[in-house]
């Protein structure tokens, strides 16, 4: 027995897989709502269905191994027909806050890289405006101490993100993340862009314009934005 949230991710999860064809090449997301996507993609390549996938964490690509998915990569593949992903925070303009499992990097180059990107979430990651949660931006461990007073000059104040008390969180690609609080986001794409600009940053988990839909799981169904 799941718990409700539980249940609703699950329900947005494995109701995207309605969107995949036969012959797809997928981004595969990274977090728990995904998870479920990924299981049932991996049902239905038992059941014959000839798919394969970029996956954006070495999580997924674990999980992609054990349910059977084939994988690729970019020396491969151009562009991607549809990418699965989840969220931590969306707006009904279908704005998105990213990398609570601390995968942006990869999450956007898929995403980048894909003809339809498709967010899968429960129904209590809806904002009227993003930034409720912090913002998590990937520097490189290179001056980092330097790249947090640039963030403070704008008006964040970023938490170096530990997994205990004495080790820092390393990323897929070696780098740190900080978790930026900002007071309030009226202009998404400019903070975006604020950040980007700093030497030292290397992506940020704002994903402005690149959601297709968005798949709510919901108590007794699946609603969606697009
Ligand atoms: C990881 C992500 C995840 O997609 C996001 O954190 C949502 O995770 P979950 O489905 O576990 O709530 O952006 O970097």
């Amino acid at each position: 027995m799941l718990e409700p949230v539980e249940e609703m991710k699950k329900k947005a999860g494995e109701k995207a897989v309605e969107y995949i064809e036969d012959g797809m090449t997928l981004g595969l997301g990274s977090g728990s709502t995904v998870y479920w996507t990924i299981k049932k993609i991996g049902n239905l390549v038992q059941q014959g269905m000839n798919v394969k996938g970029i996956p954006t964490s070495l999580r997924t690509q674990r999980w992609a191994k054990e349910f059977g998915i084939p994988l690729t990569n970019f020396s491969d593949v151009e562009l991607l027909d549809v990418t699965i992903d989840g969220a931590d925070e969306f707006t009904s303009q279908l704005d998105l806050l990213k990398g609570g499992g601390g995968s942006l990097v990869r999450e956007k180059m898929v995403a980048e890289a894909s003809s339809k990107v498709i967010i899968v979430v429960d129904k209590a990651k809806k904002v009227e405006t993003l930034g409720k949660r912090p913002v998590p931006v990937e520097v490189i461990p290179f001056g980092w101490e330097r790249t947090a007073k640039k963030i403070r000059r704008i008006h964040g104040i970023p938490q170096l993100r530990k997994i205990s008390e004495s080790d820092i969180f390393i990323s897929d690609n070696g780098n740190y993340i900080f978790d930026c609080e900002f007071n309030s986001i009226t202009n998404p794409e400019y903070l975006h862009k604020q950040l980007k600009s700093m030497c030292g940053v290397v992506e940020t988990g704002l994903f402005i314009n690149m959601a297709d839909i968005i798949l709510i799981g919901e108590e007794a169904h699946v609603s969606h934005i697009r």
